[in-house]
């Protein structure tokens, strides 16, 4: 239960802020699990840590400056110490889908930018194979259309992201489109083929960007490295 799954992500996020220490450069993740992480973090600074941090999207820079968490310009990062981030899905060899909460560009910046990418979880987010999630692609608007129709012809099938009737905008004035291509035998390949379609900002798959997973099962901590 919800209850139970909120636990799991606390203990996840507490493992991981453990391994952040003073005079990091931190990347902030997006999403409940990050959340529960930003806020330790936060108390952390409160307490007299000292670190500088980049956020994945704007509802968490806000939420971390809440917390009196310096806040740096990602367009001028070239490194960062660490990065914890959720995920939707990930498999045993650190694979992931994200971008559910639409953050997912920035999110793979930081955790490309990253030299230790931790991404925490509960139980619910493993899988066997991808794709049961689908995979959330970040469009410029005006080659949405074309976009969507090489989505298509990749074998997946898009529906535009929509809250309250409305096309869902992100944090860097675009659409997504959520791809369903069933369950994903070849993250690698898929990740490669979307990465050459024009006009495409950015998909969930992450590959290879993981530097290991913390994730929290009942009331211990399983490390996927
Ligand atoms: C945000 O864009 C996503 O990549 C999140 O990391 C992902 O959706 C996980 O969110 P939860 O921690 O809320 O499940």
């Amino acid at each position: 239960d919800k209850n139970e799954q909120d636990a799991e992500k606390l203990a996840a996020a507490r493992a991981a802020v453990a391994f952040v220490k003073d005079g990091d450069f931190v990347g902030l993740g997006t999403g409940s699990t990050a959340t529960f992480a930003i806020k330790e973090i936060g108390e952390r600074v409160k307490a007299g840590l000292k670190i500088k941090a980049v956020a994945s999207s704007l509802k968490t820079a806000e939420l971390a400056q809440s917390y009196g968490i310096e806040i740096l310009d990602l367009g001028h990062v070239s490194s960062l110490d660490i990065s914890i981030d959720g995920a939707d899905e990930f498999t045993e060899d650190l694979n992931l889908i994200k971008g559910g909460g639409g953050a997912l560009f920035r999110e793979k910046i930081i955790a490309s930018l990253s030299k230790n990418a931790i991404v925490i979880t509960d139980t619910s987010k493993k899988v066997k194979q991808l794709g049961a999630f689908t995979v959330p692609v970040e469009v410029i608007p005006l080659a949405y259309q074309y976009v969507f129709d090489q989505i298509a012809l990749l074998g997946g099938k898009g529906k535009l992201r929509e809250t309250n009737g409305k096309a869902f905008i992100t944090d860097n004035g675009n659409y997504i489109i959520d791809a369903d291509f069933g369950l994903i035998a070849a993250p690698a390949v898929l990740a490669q083929s979307l990465n050459q379609i024009d006009g495409l900002l950015a998909h969930g798959l992450f590959i290879g960007l993981t530097s290991k997973v913390m994730m929290s099962q009942g009331n211990h901590i399983i490390i996927f490295d």
